[in-house]
């Protein structure tokens, strides 16, 4: 599909509720199906990942059923999953593969866990590395899915994280629930910790103190039920449209606005954007509200450090916006970004550059100089966010994007909900 957005004539305007956060929703369902009792998420997105988690759970033998936007989970415990040994395929989702290694390994399952070609070139090591020191049993492609997985006892570890990873992380506290002893993890950077607050929401002993985490094995989880929150990385795109358009005032209500994930909101703050946030409160154990953005002159910034990692997922949408600021915006410390759906850090580079944008690629990052974004052709490559950021840029300039059609992983409502803001 090739996707072109009309030129915005006229301000955003408008008020809009969006699908529920894709990192919780998978957390939600995989913790859903090691609880002892039936679990009912609302607002429960429906996306090709998403869809990718639930598959590989009923594949391992824990189906779940999605009506009116509500997911039931009938859960099956801390025990072996009821069709262990089974093949799981887990599409395009890292997310679903990483933690889900954590959880077979925790139950004492056995699983095969495969994925697309893309999700077969991303480095599983990550995980691996840390499981074989607990003790279980993962056989890996030369450090890619597909992934084998065979029952082992684990023990407890004190382990630091090479990278300031939430899919590494979390894979590691599930496996930690089924150890021996408890875990002690130490990491690099604040990565989102939805993992920590909802297993703590679920009854388990999860301690944290500044960058260090604390799981103790837990041999029962109660299940969950609650709202989730509005994902704050569909809502980027939203933001960013509004910020990237004159005089354009969106709110986006019920988002969630756990501090590590709101380096977006920072970001665009820092950029001019004029950023406020009301009706604060905690829904699932996470913080939540709505964030309202006033489109104000843009300027370049430099990002690096902590608000990389607390804004991980956000550069494709950032770029975009840094192509409309005046002057320069110089990403530093974001290698990280070469391993996602795609490398970012080099497909950022070559979708703005055949756009006409001035842009300029390092190890860790790339520059972007505001204001030579003339239009032209862009491609998806296969990734949902570069997908929907570099539609965005043709609200200020003809562009298409071919490969479109791969946004529907992540973010199915992306173009009408932008419509009824235009
Ligand atoms: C995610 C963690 C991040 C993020 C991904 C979702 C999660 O990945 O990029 O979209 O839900 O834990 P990394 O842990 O690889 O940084």
């Amino acid at each position: 599909m090739t996707l072109s957005l009309a030129l915005a004539r006229r301000p955003l305007q408008g008020r809009v509720s969006l699908p529920g956060d894709k990192s919780l929703a998978h957390r939600a369902a995989l913790f859903a199906a090691l609880a002892d009792g039936v679990s009912t998420i609302r607002n429960y997105p429906d996306s090709g990942v998403t869809r990718a988690m639930r598959a590989a759970l009923e594949a391992l033998g824990v189906p779940s059923r999605l009506a009116d936007g509500a997911l039931r989970v009938d859960g099956n415990g801390m025990r072996p999953f009821p069709k262990s040994g089974a093949t799981a395929f887990c599409g395009n989702s890292g997310t679903t593969i990483r933690l889900l290694a954590g959880a077979v390994a925790a139950t004492r399952s056995a699983a095969v866990l495969d994925g697309s070609a893309g999700l077969r070139k991303r480095p599983m090591n990550r995980i691996a590395d840390p499981l074989r020191l607990m003790g279980a049993d993962v056989t890996t492609a030369d450090g890619h899915a597909p992934l084998a997985l065979a029952p082992a006892p684990l023990h407890g570890i004190d382990y630091t994280l090479p990278v300031a990873s939430a899919q590494v992380k979390s894979c590691i506290e599930l496996a930690a629930l089924g150890a021996d002893a408890p875990v002690t993890l130490h990491e690099p950077g604040p990565s989102r910790d939805h993992t920590a607050r909802m297993l703590r929401a679920m009854g388990a002993t999860v301690i944290s103190a500044g960058l260090t985490e604390t799981v103790h094995p837990a041999t029962s989880l109660k299940p969950l039920d609650g709202t989730l929150p509005g994902d704050i990385s569909s809502a980027a795109f939203l933001l960013a449209a509004a910020a990237i358009v004159p005089g354009s005032r969106v709110t986006v209500a019920d988002v969630g606005l756990n501090p590590t994930r709101t380096g977006v909101l920072d970001v665009l703050s820092a950029m001019g954007a004029r950023i406020s946030t009301v009706n604060e409160r905690d829904e699932f154990g996470e913080p939540v509200g709505d964030v309202t953005l006033e489109a104000a002159p843009l300027h370049g910034v430099e990002i690096a450090g902590d608000l990389v990692v607390r804004s991980i997922d956000e550069f494709p949408a950032l770029a975009v916006v840094a192509s409309f600021a005046a002057g320069e915006t110089v990403v530093r410390e974001a290698e990280e970004l070469r391993y996602k759906e795609t490398d970012r850090i080099a497909a950022i580079v070559a979708q703005l550059g055949a756009l006409g944008a001035e842009v300029e690629e390092r190890p860790d990052g790339f520059t972007v100089r505001g204001g030579t974004l003339k239009g032209g052709t862009a491609r998806a490559n296969g990734d949902h966010r570069l997908a929907m950021s570099m539609a965005l840029c043709g609200l200020r300039a003809p562009v298409s994007v071919e490969g479109a059609e791969i946004l529907n992983e992540s973010f199915p409502e992306f173009e009408s909900l932008l419509s009824s803001l235009m």
